[in-house]
């Protein structure tokens, strides 16, 4: 690679070592922020022309060649060289190479850390917006199952015990609550973690000219200027909440991803999964396996390792620029580009799954998913929760030495159960889900009332 001009080669005798070059050369990483640079520079240099920092003529070079730079990386035609430590150093460059002398007045109030905390805000904000776009696509699709499923009853599990009977629905819409959580710390961190403008707090003291900071950040669509200029460039605080934000929806993406394995398992058999997002074993040909639903479970452990990176990083750091912040990149975009990947093929694999009720039906049936209502049941009769719970876990005992289910019992068990003389309560999963009607329970008109509640909340997204 050709060796070119560095943008701070005045105080130093000798060149970088190839060595030092390999380790502290960041292009190859920060390139990708190639957009944010050239649009920072060009409010920057707009600035610099409106408070009479520089030349209109000077202004009007700039602009001509940052599109021109902007051309060449949209095109895949810029020619980077070694001594492009960064993006900015290569944007930096190669406009003046295209435009001469006014090129070199581009960097006037300004500096390499301010300008590196800009462009990072402005490409997390451009990779925010897609993912609630993305992360509304998959609150649809399971939706969508939600509402398909109002009548469709599974058994509700604890410690991975059947435990009592719900709506599949209400089981969906249990994901659609975390992701509407997820969707709010989203959307914080685009309106008020990713609100203030950097640039113009140059390298790290303010700049030492009559600059327009508010003016920037306007221009770049801020709601205002960062107030202390150590301060921004030394946090990466929007980023962080970006990764935690990041980390919690792989979490439950992850639990989402575990919970389709296992009822995409033969022995659960509750979902079958599309074609689509399953691969098949290279050795055994009856196999498809839940490859999405698996990698949906790991991702969670990446995306948490790059929140713990970065607070890592960033713990520790004196004021105010260090070089660490460099490798700030490295967990944001690993994050950013998981997150992008994982949650098209989520929302996929979701809207494609078939739930097979008939299995789900056949659990439901099978058991004591009823004990509770049936204690509910005396307890309406007047009997103390505790005394009910102890009576029908006795009959729950008698009916699992002879192998049947509650509804099976007979007189003599009941009676023995202390519970001669009352008349079983229908203990049909029908019954014990519609028995559901407090705020935020299983009951049809309550989980009718949770789709309708999603669905204001969505209209406002
Ligand atoms: N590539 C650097 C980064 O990503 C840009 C800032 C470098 N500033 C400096 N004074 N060396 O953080």
């Amino acid at each position: 690679m050709t060796e070119g001009p560095r943008l701070w080669g005045g105080r130093f005798a000798g060149g970088p070592s190839a060595a030092f070059d390999r380790l502290n050369a960041s292009f190859a990483v920060d390139s990708r922020m190639w957009a944010q640079d050239i649009a920072g520079s060009r409010a920057h240099a707009k600035m610099l022309v409106d408070t009479g920092v520089i030349s209109a003529d000077d202004g009007a070079a700039i602009a001509e060649g940052l599109t021109r730079v902007e051309a060449e990386f949209r095109d895949g035609a810029f020619a980077v060289l070694a001594s492009d430590e960064d993006i900015h150093t290569a944007v930096e460059r190669r406009l003046t190479e295209l435009v001469g002398d006014a090129g070199r007045r581009l960097h006037t109030g300004r500096s390499r850390n301010d300008q590196v905390a800009t462009d990072v805000l402005l490409y997390l904000r451009d990779s925010v917006d897609g993912q609630l776009r993305a992360l509304t696509a998959l609150v649809r699709a399971l939706v969508d199952q939600a509402d398909a499923h109002l009548d469709t009853l599974v058994p509700g599990y604890t410690h991975l015990q059947r435990a009592q009977p719900v709506r599949l629905a209400h089981h969906v819409l249990a994901y659609v609550q975390m992701l509407i959580r997820d969707h709010a710390r989203f959307a914080h961190v685009r309106a008020v973690s990713l609100a203030e403008s950097p640039l113009g707090a140059g390298a790290l003291s303010g700049v030492g000219f009559p600059i327009d900071r508010h003016a920037t950040a306007d221009a770049l669509g801020f709601a205002r200027p960062t107030a202390n200029s150590l301060d921004s460039v030394a946090t990466r605080d929007a980023l962080a909440d970006y990764l935690n934000a990041a980390a919690t929806l792989c979490v439950h993406l992850s639990r989402l991803g575990e919970e389709l394995v296992l009822w995409a398992s033969e022995e659960v058999g509750f979902v079958e999964l599309s074609d689509a997002f399953t691969s098949g074993s290279s050795m055994l040909p009856q196999k498809k396996n839940p490859d999405a639903a698996e990698l949906a479970r790991a991702k969670a452990s990446r995306v948490i390792a790059d929140y713990a990176g970065l607070q890592t990083l960033l713990a520790k750091l004196p004021l105010a620029y260090n070089k660490d912040l460099q490798e700030d990149k490295h967990f944001l975009f690993d994050a950013v580009d998981t997150v992008d990947v994982l949650l098209p093929a989520v929302t996929g694999m979701v809207a494609e799954a078939r739930f097979r009720t008939d299995r789900m039906a056949a659990a439901c049936a099978d058991g004591y998913l009823a004990a509770t209502d049936l204690a509910d049941h005396l307890v309406r009769a007047g009997w103390p929760f505790r005394g009910a719970h102890e009576a029908v876990g006795k009959l729950v005992q008698a009916c699992l030495i002879r192998g049947v289910g509650l509804a099976d019992a007979s007189g003599a068990e009941i009676a023995a159960a202390g519970l001669g003389g009352i008349a079983l309560p229908d203990l049909e999963p029908a019954a014990s889900v519609e028995a559901k009607i407090s705020y935020g329970g299983t009951s049809r008109a309550r989980v009718v009332e949770q789709l309708a509640a999603v669905r204001v909340e969505m209209a406002g997204w």
